[in-house]
């Protein structure tokens, strides 16, 4: 049995979330590798300090350097709003402390760059929050691809869209401030989108793109009868140049009526297609163009033992359905292995780095009305 001993910066709603697959990661994982709750901190202390109280942490603070600095400290958690990301894992690398820490990693690719290469020199293990790419599906996925069952890819088609902000009495929040978040849903959703085609497509080289604010002004929650800007996109769509000749296009919309968790993508394949929608993680339709012409069709794929981690939640077989909840259970497997091996985790810092580059040329090309190479020349 190995012992992590956690500091979690940011007892909001990921901080919860965080905490909770703590939690269950022994009930799925065993007790290989066990979690210890040490101290949360938070700008908010009483946050923090609840937070302690009702999912057992030892200590809480309100003051994050003195978690990055403790020496009963392993693993640094990071679950703060987007500008905080990079400061706080800077100093946890410069004190040798492991970071997980939630995306998007940085507020701009060069940030995302200058953390990647500090954590390097420290030699400490990373990882970034993109938990969907922990779906056991999407394992299966990559694997079929990579297989060449259904041939090159063609075309990547992805959104992420939610309606949260759609609701005529929404509050401002830091998420609208570019200060805060930098982007708005490019970051906040439609990077969870770009880690899925990075993941199962590839590199991008080229993109071309266009944001709009549907909402430019919002209540102050502090004083409703005051208004607060919103400085960041609402909707973004951009197409894609992959490295390996694909084409692709992503659209993400914060205030998508009816949509709840649309992250999707139909991947267009030169013998088959695939369709995914988050909201049914579950499972994806497969269609196979050298099936027998009276049988074709989309068939479904269920999560199965032999994909991923399934088998670790349902050992039985297919049709129990895993949650979100269980993903980011996988995800601290995987940080907290790495951590405990000292082997690098492949969703870290320089994966995490290629996706703000991609946000970064979006936004450039939104600005510039033009198509952007991706990266640093
Ligand atoms: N992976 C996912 O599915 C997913 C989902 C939601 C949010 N996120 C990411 O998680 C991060 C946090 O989002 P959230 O929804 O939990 O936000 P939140 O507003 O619910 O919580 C943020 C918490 O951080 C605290 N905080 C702010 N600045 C701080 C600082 N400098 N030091 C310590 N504490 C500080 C706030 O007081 C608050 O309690 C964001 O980067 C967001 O993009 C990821």
């Amino acid at each position: 049995m190995k012992k992590i001993r956690i500091g979690l910066i940011g007892a909001g709603g990921m901080g919860r979330a965080h905490t909770i697959a703590y939690k269950n990661l022994t009930n799925f994982f065993g007790n290989e590798i066990v979690p210890e709750l040490v101290v949360v901190a938070d700008v908010n202390e009483a946050a923090a300090a609840k937070m302690a109280e009702t999912f057992g942490y030892q200590r809480s603070t309100g003051d994050w350097m003195s978690v990055v600095t403790d020496p009963e400290i392993d693993l640094i958690d990071i679950t703060t709003p987007n500008a905080s990301h990079c400061p706080i894992a800077i100093e946890a690398a410069k004190n040798g402390k492991n970071v997980y820490c939630e995306k998007p990693l940085a507020m701009d690719a060069e940030e995302a760059r200058n953390a990647t290469a500090v954590t390097d020199e420290a030699g400490i293990i990373t990882a970034v929050g993109f938990n969907y790419l922990c779906n056991p599906i999407q394992v299966y996925v990559r694997d079929l691809i990579a297989s060449g069952a259904l041939g090159k890819v063609v075309d990547f088609r992805g959104t992420f869209d939610q309606d949260y902000y759609n609701e005529p009495d929404q509050k401002h929040e830091w998420r609208m401030f570019k200060s805060a978040s930098a982007s708005g849903a490019l970051g906040d959703l439609a990077s969870h989108t770009i880690s899925l085609s990075q993941f199962l497509v590839g590199d991008v080289d080229e993109v071309c793109g266009m944001t709009s604010i549907v909402v430019p002004e919002r209540p102050d929650p502090k004083d409703p009868s005051k208004m607060l800007p919103v400085e960041n996109d609402d909707d973004v769509h951009f197409m894609m140049r992959y490295k390996n000749g694909a084409i692709g296009t992503i659209m993400s919309n914060r205030l998508a009526s009816g949509r709840k968790l649309s992250l999707t993508y139909e991947i267009q394949l030169t013998n088959g297609s695939i369709v995914y929608t988050q909201e049914r993680q579950n499972e994806v339709q497969i269609y196979r163009h050298d099936d027998d012409k009276k049988q074709r069709g989309f068939k479904t794929v269920y999560a199965v033992p032999g994909h991923g981690d399934f088998d670790k939640f349902y050992p039985a077989g297919a049709g129990f359905g895993m949650s979100y909840s269980d993903l980011k259970v996988i995800e601290v497997h995987n940080a907290l292995s790495a951590a405990a091996e000292n082997k690098p985790y492949e969703i870290d810092f320089h994966f995490a780095t290629k996706i703000m580059e991609i946000i970064d040329a979006v936004l450039e090309s939104a600005e510039t009305r033009s198509w952007v190479k991706v990266g640093k020349e």
